[in-house]
């Protein structure tokens, strides 16, 4: 599968960024550990702090369709309406992932603007949300067949 691994802002300082609650691991230690996990995929990945960015890649898939998308949008996830218009707009499954349990935590964070137009939604697992989202995705796609 050509699976597209999003990740939105701040999401680059993995490891160093309140490890208490986002955990030690960088962001490489996650691609090489999806990528070790799924050889036989391929894995894009992509980490912007611009939601431009992230819409204009999301845009992309119109042209150039992958398999699916995992998605963790930072806290553009709680606020962002013109991510969940580039997200509904696809014919192709994208799972939203959190690391931490977003409703577990400030108020804010329980509202997610986008859940209503992904497959679904994992939070809380930490780097195992990705490898569950892989696998959502991949159960979703297989039903579809
Ligand atoms: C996050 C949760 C968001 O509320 C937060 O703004 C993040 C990370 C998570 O992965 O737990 O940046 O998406």
């Amino acid at each position: 599968m050509k699976i597209l691994i999003l990740n939105g802002p701040n999401l680059n300082t993995l490891g160093k960024r309140e490890p208490g609650v986002y955990g030690t691991q960088t962001l490489d230690d996650l691609e090489r550990l999806l990528v070790k996990k799924y050889p036989a995929d391929n894995f894009e990945f992509l980490q912007s702090n611009d939601e431009g960015v992230l819409i204009s890649r999301l845009n992309a898939l119109l042209e150039a369709p992958a398999d699916g998308v995992v998605f963790n949008p930072g806290a553009f996830t709680h606020y962002s309406y013109a991510l969940r218009d580039a997200i509904s707009m696809l014919d192709i499954p994208v799972v939203e992932v959190h690391l931490s349990n977003i409703h577990a935590r400030e108020s804010f964070r329980k509202t997610s603007v986008i859940a209503a137009v992904c497959a679904g939604q994992i939070s809380g697992f930490g780097m195992h949300s990705y490898i569950l989202g892989v696998e959502a995705l991949k159960l979703h796609t297989n039903s579809k067949r």
